[in-house]
Protein backbone atom coordinates (compact mmCIF):
# COMPACT_ATOMS: atom_id res chain seq x y z
CA UNK A 1 0.00 0.00 0.00
CA UNK A 2 0.74 3.67 -0.21
CA UNK A 3 1.19 4.94 3.38
CA UNK A 4 2.01 8.68 4.84
CA UNK A 5 4.21 9.22 7.67
CA UNK A 6 3.73 12.13 9.23
CA UNK A 7 6.58 13.39 11.33
CA UNK A 8 9.14 11.36 9.16
CA UNK A 9 12.28 12.40 10.78
CA UNK A 10 10.94 11.23 14.44
CA UNK A 11 12.65 8.00 16.41
CA UNK A 12 9.90 6.07 15.97
CA UNK A 13 9.25 7.12 12.39
CA UNK A 14 13.13 6.49 10.81
CA UNK A 15 12.06 2.92 12.17
CA UNK A 16 8.25 2.72 11.00
CA UNK A 17 9.48 3.93 7.43
CA UNK A 18 12.13 0.75 7.92
CA UNK A 19 9.57 -1.55 8.64
CA UNK A 20 6.78 -0.65 6.32
CA UNK A 21 9.68 -0.59 3.57
CA UNK A 22 10.41 -3.96 4.20
CA UNK A 23 7.00 -5.48 4.64
CA UNK A 24 6.87 -4.20 1.03
CA UNK A 25 4.84 -0.56 1.29
CA UNK A 26 5.50 2.68 -0.52
CA UNK A 27 6.43 5.17 1.82
CA UNK A 28 5.68 8.75 1.05
CA UNK A 29 7.59 10.42 3.94
CA UNK A 30 6.52 14.10 5.69
CA UNK A 31 8.76 16.13 7.83
CA UNK A 32 9.39 19.60 8.41
CA UNK A 33 13.05 19.22 6.91
CA UNK A 34 12.65 16.10 4.59
CA UNK A 35 16.31 16.12 3.59
CA UNK A 36 16.86 14.76 7.07
CA UNK A 37 15.17 11.77 5.75
CA UNK A 38 17.40 9.08 4.28
CA UNK A 39 16.38 5.60 2.33
CA UNK A 40 16.73 3.03 4.81
CA UNK A 41 19.83 0.20 3.66
CA UNK A 42 18.63 -2.64 1.25
CA UNK A 43 15.99 -0.24 0.13
CA UNK A 44 14.82 0.88 -3.27
CA UNK A 45 14.63 4.77 -4.31
CA UNK A 46 10.93 4.19 -5.65
CA UNK A 47 9.86 2.77 -2.48
CA UNK A 48 9.89 5.94 -0.44
CA UNK A 49 9.12 9.54 -1.72
CA UNK A 50 9.68 12.47 1.05
CA UNK A 51 7.79 15.92 0.99
CA UNK A 52 7.88 18.72 3.07
CA UNK A 53 4.89 18.74 5.93
CA UNK A 54 4.33 21.24 8.43
CA UNK A 55 1.49 20.40 10.87
CA UNK A 56 1.14 24.50 11.00
CA UNK A 57 -0.07 24.47 7.35
CA UNK A 58 -3.53 24.88 6.79
CA UNK A 59 -5.87 21.60 5.46
CA UNK A 60 -5.88 22.57 2.11
CA UNK A 61 -2.11 22.28 2.03
CA UNK A 62 -2.16 19.29 3.75
CA UNK A 63 -4.40 17.42 1.90
CA UNK A 64 -2.13 18.06 -1.31
CA UNK A 65 0.63 17.07 0.50
CA UNK A 66 -1.28 13.95 1.15
CA UNK A 67 -0.63 13.00 -2.99
CA UNK A 68 -2.31 9.24 -3.42
CA UNK A 69 -1.55 7.64 0.56
CA UNK A 70 -4.11 5.13 1.29
CA UNK A 71 -3.15 5.39 4.74
CA UNK A 72 -1.77 7.46 6.92
CA UNK A 73 0.57 7.38 10.41
CA UNK A 74 0.65 10.01 12.72
CA UNK A 75 3.65 9.55 14.62
CA UNK A 76 4.49 13.51 15.17
CA UNK A 77 4.82 15.63 18.22
CA UNK A 78 6.03 18.80 19.50
CA UNK A 79 7.97 17.20 22.89
CA UNK A 80 5.52 19.60 24.75
CA UNK A 81 6.85 22.63 22.75
CA UNK A 82 3.56 23.19 20.62
CA UNK A 83 0.70 20.98 21.82
CA UNK A 84 -1.92 22.84 20.77
CA UNK A 85 -0.53 23.10 17.08
CA UNK A 86 1.04 20.42 16.16
CA UNK A 87 -0.17 17.43 18.98
CA UNK A 88 -3.87 18.37 18.70
CA UNK A 89 -4.72 20.62 16.10
CA UNK A 90 -1.97 19.25 13.67
CA UNK A 91 -3.93 15.78 13.96
CA UNK A 92 -6.99 16.93 13.39
CA UNK A 93 -5.93 18.70 10.34
CA UNK A 94 -4.41 15.44 9.41
CA UNK A 95 -7.85 13.32 10.06
CA UNK A 96 -9.55 15.53 8.17
CA UNK A 97 -7.13 16.12 5.19
CA UNK A 98 -7.13 12.19 5.09
CA UNK A 99 -11.01 12.19 4.68
CA UNK A 100 -10.55 14.45 2.18
CA UNK A 101 -8.34 12.21 0.44
CA UNK A 102 -10.55 9.45 0.64
CA UNK A 103 -8.08 7.42 2.68
CA UNK A 104 -9.66 6.21 5.03
CA UNK A 105 -7.20 4.19 7.22
CA UNK A 106 -5.39 5.93 9.79
CA UNK A 107 -2.90 4.93 12.68
CA UNK A 108 -2.47 7.13 15.41
CA UNK A 109 0.55 6.99 17.98
CA UNK A 110 -0.91 8.13 21.07
CA UNK A 111 -0.34 7.73 24.97
CA UNK A 112 -1.18 5.82 28.03
CA UNK A 113 -4.25 6.92 29.23
CA UNK A 114 -4.92 9.82 26.48
CA UNK A 115 -8.46 8.34 26.79
CA UNK A 116 -8.68 8.07 30.57
CA UNK A 117 -8.97 11.65 32.67
CA UNK A 118 -9.52 9.44 36.22
CA UNK A 119 -6.07 8.43 35.94
CA UNK A 120 -3.99 11.59 35.18
CA UNK A 121 -4.07 12.27 38.75
CA UNK A 122 -1.06 9.36 39.33
CA UNK A 123 2.42 11.40 40.05
CA UNK A 124 3.99 9.88 37.15
CA UNK A 125 0.88 11.08 34.52
CA UNK A 126 0.98 14.95 36.30
CA UNK A 127 4.44 15.99 34.21
CA UNK A 128 2.69 14.73 31.10
CA UNK A 129 -0.78 16.62 32.18
CA UNK A 130 -0.67 19.03 29.11
CA UNK A 131 0.76 16.76 26.83
CA UNK A 132 -2.19 14.18 27.54
CA UNK A 133 -4.96 16.59 27.27
CA UNK A 134 -3.75 17.58 23.69
CA UNK A 135 -3.72 13.84 22.51
CA UNK A 136 -7.48 13.12 24.81
CA UNK A 137 -8.53 16.06 21.70
CA UNK A 138 -7.16 14.50 19.40
CA UNK A 139 -7.71 11.02 20.13
CA UNK A 140 -11.66 11.76 20.36
CA UNK A 141 -11.41 13.91 17.56
CA UNK A 142 -10.46 10.87 15.73
CA UNK A 143 -12.73 8.56 17.05
CA UNK A 144 -16.02 10.84 17.14
CA UNK A 145 -15.95 13.48 14.81
CA UNK A 146 -14.37 11.06 11.36
CA UNK A 147 -15.56 8.53 9.73
CA UNK A 148 -11.76 6.98 9.03
CA UNK A 149 -10.79 3.45 9.82
CA UNK A 150 -8.92 4.53 12.73
CA UNK A 151 -6.52 2.35 15.05
CA UNK A 152 -4.76 4.32 18.24
CA UNK A 153 -2.39 3.05 19.68
CA UNK A 154 -0.97 4.13 23.12
CA UNK A 155 2.40 3.80 23.70
CA UNK A 156 3.97 3.49 27.20
CA UNK A 157 7.42 5.48 28.12
CA UNK A 158 9.67 4.90 24.93
CA UNK A 159 12.76 3.82 25.24
CA UNK A 160 15.96 3.90 23.12
CA UNK A 161 16.86 0.06 24.16
CA UNK A 162 16.78 -2.56 21.13
CA UNK A 163 13.77 -3.95 20.15
CA UNK A 164 12.72 -7.56 21.52
CA UNK A 165 10.17 -7.92 19.32
CA UNK A 166 7.96 -8.98 21.88
CA UNK A 167 5.27 -6.90 23.59
CA UNK A 168 2.30 -6.83 25.82
CA UNK A 169 -1.35 -5.54 24.95
CA UNK A 170 -3.57 -4.38 27.82
CA UNK A 171 -3.70 -3.01 31.55
CA UNK A 172 -0.80 -5.78 32.20
CA UNK A 173 1.50 -4.44 30.01
CA UNK A 174 4.79 -2.85 30.81
CA UNK A 175 5.31 0.29 31.58
CA UNK A 176 8.28 0.93 28.71
CA UNK A 177 8.87 0.39 25.50
CA UNK A 178 11.33 -0.04 22.70
CA UNK A 179 11.04 2.01 20.43
CA UNK A 180 11.88 -0.19 17.59
CA UNK A 181 9.33 -2.62 19.29
CA UNK A 182 6.60 0.35 19.05
CA UNK A 183 7.49 0.87 15.14
CA UNK A 184 6.94 -3.22 14.26
CA UNK A 185 3.58 -2.93 16.09
CA UNK A 186 2.36 -0.05 14.22
CA UNK A 187 3.76 -1.45 10.81
CA UNK A 188 2.25 -4.80 11.91
CA UNK A 189 -1.23 -3.04 12.80
CA UNK A 190 -1.84 -2.98 8.80
CA UNK A 191 -1.56 -7.01 8.90
CA UNK A 192 -4.31 -7.36 11.70
CA UNK A 193 -7.90 -6.18 10.40
CA UNK A 194 -8.97 -6.65 13.90
CA UNK A 195 -7.26 -3.86 14.75
CA UNK A 196 -9.53 -1.47 13.06
CA UNK A 197 -11.71 0.89 15.18
CA UNK A 198 -9.76 -0.19 18.25
CA UNK A 199 -7.85 1.89 21.05
CA UNK A 200 -4.34 -0.39 21.69
CA UNK A 201 -2.69 -0.03 24.98
CA UNK A 202 0.60 -1.38 24.75
CA UNK A 203 3.89 -2.57 26.38
CA UNK A 204 6.94 -4.36 27.29
CA UNK A 205 5.98 -8.18 27.61
CA UNK A 206 6.25 -11.45 26.73
CA UNK A 207 4.01 -11.95 23.06
CA UNK A 208 5.45 -12.31 19.63
CA UNK A 209 4.07 -8.61 18.41
CA UNK A 210 2.11 -10.46 15.64
CA UNK A 211 0.45 -12.51 18.53
CA UNK A 212 0.03 -9.62 20.65
CA UNK A 213 -2.23 -7.83 17.83
CA UNK A 214 -4.34 -11.36 16.84
CA UNK A 215 -6.17 -10.94 20.28
CA UNK A 216 -6.08 -6.84 20.39
N1 LIG B 1 8.27 9.95 24.55
C1 LIG B 1 7.48 9.02 25.03
O1 LIG B 1 7.77 8.34 26.04
C2 LIG B 1 6.17 8.74 24.33
C3 LIG B 1 5.31 7.81 24.87
C4 LIG B 1 4.13 7.50 24.18
C5 LIG B 1 3.84 8.15 22.98
N2 LIG B 1 4.70 9.08 22.48
C6 LIG B 1 4.36 9.73 21.21
O2 LIG B 1 5.25 9.27 20.22
C7 LIG B 1 5.54 10.34 19.33
C8 LIG B 1 6.80 10.05 18.55
O3 LIG B 1 7.87 9.92 19.47
P1 LIG B 1 9.36 10.20 18.98
O4 LIG B 1 10.24 9.91 20.12
O5 LIG B 1 9.55 9.53 17.66
O6 LIG B 1 9.27 11.77 18.76
P2 LIG B 1 10.35 12.71 18.06
O7 LIG B 1 11.63 12.00 17.82
O8 LIG B 1 10.37 13.97 18.86
O9 LIG B 1 9.69 12.98 16.64
C9 LIG B 1 8.60 13.84 16.49
C10 LIG B 1 8.52 14.26 15.06
O10 LIG B 1 7.45 15.20 14.92
C11 LIG B 1 7.89 16.23 14.05
N3 LIG B 1 7.17 17.48 14.23
C12 LIG B 1 7.14 18.29 15.30
N4 LIG B 1 6.40 19.37 15.04
C13 LIG B 1 5.96 19.27 13.75
C14 LIG B 1 5.18 20.07 12.90
N5 LIG B 1 4.65 21.24 13.30
N6 LIG B 1 4.93 19.64 11.65
C15 LIG B 1 5.45 18.47 11.21
N7 LIG B 1 6.21 17.65 11.97
C16 LIG B 1 6.47 18.05 13.23
C17 LIG B 1 9.36 16.40 14.38
O11 LIG B 1 9.95 17.04 13.28
P3 LIG B 1 11.22 18.02 13.40
O12 LIG B 1 12.39 17.09 13.26
O13 LIG B 1 11.04 18.95 12.26
O14 LIG B 1 11.12 18.68 14.75
C18 LIG B 1 9.78 14.95 14.53
O15 LIG B 1 10.08 14.38 13.28
C19 LIG B 1 5.63 11.54 20.29
O16 LIG B 1 5.46 12.74 19.61
C20 LIG B 1 4.50 11.25 21.25
O17 LIG B 1 3.31 11.80 20.77
C21 LIG B 1 5.86 9.39 23.12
Amino acid sequence: MKVFVAGATGRVASELIKDLIEAGHEVIAGARNPERISLPEGAEAEQLRTVHLDLHDSKEKLSQTLQDAQVMYFVAGSRGKDLLQTDAFGAVKLMQAAEEAGAPRFVMLSSLYSLDPSKWDDERMKPLLNYTIAKFFADNYLITNTTLDYTILQASNLTEEAGTGEIAIGEESGATNAIPDVAATLAKILDHPNTLHKVIRMGSGPLPIDAALAHA
